[in-house]
């Protein structure tokens, strides 16, 4: 199954690709996490994308599209794979829409994930993660059951984003408005739009997610 999570930042994108990829062996693909990866390690990818997204804007397409193209093309993706935070724009949705053509797969489903704005900040501004698997925690809405101990590595060390500040927030949502909103009508009219309830608590947006997915309640 190939899927696609949309929605705001903060809405939950990475906390249920998380989710879905432990259950399921769906393979998460995070444009984000790839471009923090090019930008860590200083690439030329990297060095275009930093300042873009300390600003709260978009990369451009082609960065994007060609990150993606070359990671749907590895074998561990031939199982399924849940893409989180691509397609961003239009133009990305049709890249990608060729992409899978050419590579005979196809889009089972786009879920879109609701979310008020004015909740998103708070979200954004008390999320951290490990630094050794990149499990996602937040001060007040998820934190270790053991606490400054990662859940699933065991990790103890964590980190916090560079653009997860209110100033940027908001420009990203600026963006999500403008530029990736439009791809609701652009699914629903293909027939693979499901959407879920974002505000709810993680287990019960798993839950709406795993149902409209039909893996059962
Ligand atoms: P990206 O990394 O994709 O950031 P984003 O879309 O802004 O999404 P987030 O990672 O902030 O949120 P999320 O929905 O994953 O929420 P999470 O699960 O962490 O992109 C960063 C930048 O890279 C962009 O601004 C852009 O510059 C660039 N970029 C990336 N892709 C691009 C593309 N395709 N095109 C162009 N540019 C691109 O949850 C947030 C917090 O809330 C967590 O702490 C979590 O624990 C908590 N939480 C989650 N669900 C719930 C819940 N139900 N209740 C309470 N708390 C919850
Ligand atoms: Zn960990």
């Amino acid at each position: 199954m190939n899927l696609i999570l949309l929605g705001p930042p903060g809405a939950g994108k990475g906390t249920q690709a998380q989710r879905l990829e432990r259950a399921h062996g769906l393979i998460q693909l995070s444009t984000g996490d790839m471009l923090r990866a090019a930008v860590a390690a200083g690439t030329e990818v990297g060095k275009r994308a930093k300042a873009v997204m300390e600003a709260g804007q978009l990369v451009s397409d082609d960065i994007v599209v060609g990150i993606i193209a070359d990671r749907i093309a590895q074998d561990d993706c031939k199982n399924g794979f849940i893409l989180d935070g691509f397609p961003r724009t239009v133009a990305q949705a049709e890249a990608l829409d060729s992409m899978l053509a050419q590579r005979g797969l196809k889009l089972d489903r786009v879920i879109d994930m609701k979310v008020d704005d004015d909740i998103l900040v708070e979200r954004v501004s008390g999320r951290y993660t490990c630094a050794k698997c990149n499990a996602g925690y937040h001060d007040k809405f998820q934190q270790p059951k053991v606490a400054g101990v990662c859940d699933i590595c065991g990790g103890t060390e964590f980190k916090r984003r560079a653009d997860d500040n209110a100033e940027t927030v908001r420009s990203r949502l600026g963006a999500f408005h403008a530029q990736t909103a439009p791809l609701l009508p652009y699914y629903q009219a293909r027939g693979v739009l499901g959407t879920v309830d974002g505000m709810a608590p993680i287990d019960e947006v798993t839950r709406q997610i795993e149902t409209d997915l039909g893996f059962g309640a």
